[in-house]
């Protein structure tokens, strides 16, 4: 959100409309909110959290595309296949949703989260926790460029570093409340807790 303001200046706007400004998206709510889905999807695609797959006493090598791909290069394969993914270095939500404003067939978490018979067990608590945390975050908080004491915006190049999982090194950012409301709505939730 800290490099893509639109993305977060969208996706709250889907909220507001949806759900208002005086409480919290609820799951109900999923189907009413495809830009958050396809925000969630962006996530899966763009910097897949397991790139690599978990390594496994015996692994299988898949065909994608007529390539030859080692298994567990083929989430970041196909993630980042320019052809299926235009400007796939993009976080660009946008290419989930099709022209009447609906998600589209394609769901990263199809390959994301492994395939055959170790396909990840935790997908769909993932999938659940990962749009709570989304929506919840997007409704509440403002997250942007860090400023220094001169008011001037802290640009960075995001960095990734990988083991098991890959995650984003350490960044500046500035978080806050939207509004007051949004802050009671947290405090609600912190004290329901
Ligand atoms: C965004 C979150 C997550 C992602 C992207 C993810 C992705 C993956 C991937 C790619 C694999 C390897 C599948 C394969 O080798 O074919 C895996 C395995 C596994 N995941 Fe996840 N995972 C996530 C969250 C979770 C959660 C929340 C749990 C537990 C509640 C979990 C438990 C496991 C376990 C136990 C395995 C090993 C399965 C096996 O080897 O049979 N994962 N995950």
């Amino acid at each position: 959100m800290v490099l893509y303001p639109d993305v977060q200046r969208r996706a709250q706007a889907e909220i507001d409309l949806v759900i208002g400004r005086d409480q919290l998206p609820a799951f109900e709510d999923r189907a009413s909110l495809p830009y958050i889905d396809a925000v969630l999807r962006e996530t899966l695609r763009w910097e897949p959290v397991v790139p690599l797959g978990i390594p496994h006493a015996t692994t299988s090598d898949d065909i994608y595309d007529g390539y030859f791909i080692p298994k567990g290069l083929l989430c970041l394969a196909i993630s980042r296949d320019e052809k299926k993914y235009h400007d796939a270095c993009r976080f660009t939500p946008e290419r989930f949703i099709d022209d009447n404003g609906q998600l589209t067939d394609d769901n990263p978490a199809h390959y994301a989260f492994g395939m055959g018979p170790r396909i990840c067990p935790g997908r769909y608590a993932a999938d659940a926790s990962l749009w709570a945390a989304i929506a919840t975050m997007l409704a509440t908080l403002n997250i942007s460029l860090a400023k220094d004491d001169d008011g001037n915006a802290i640009n960075f190049t995001p960095e990734f570093r990988t083991g098991v999982t890959r995650h984003p090194v350490t960044f500046p950012c500035s978080i806050s409340a939207r509004s007051e409301i949004h802050s009671e709505l947290v405090d609600t939730l912190r004290t329901a807790m």
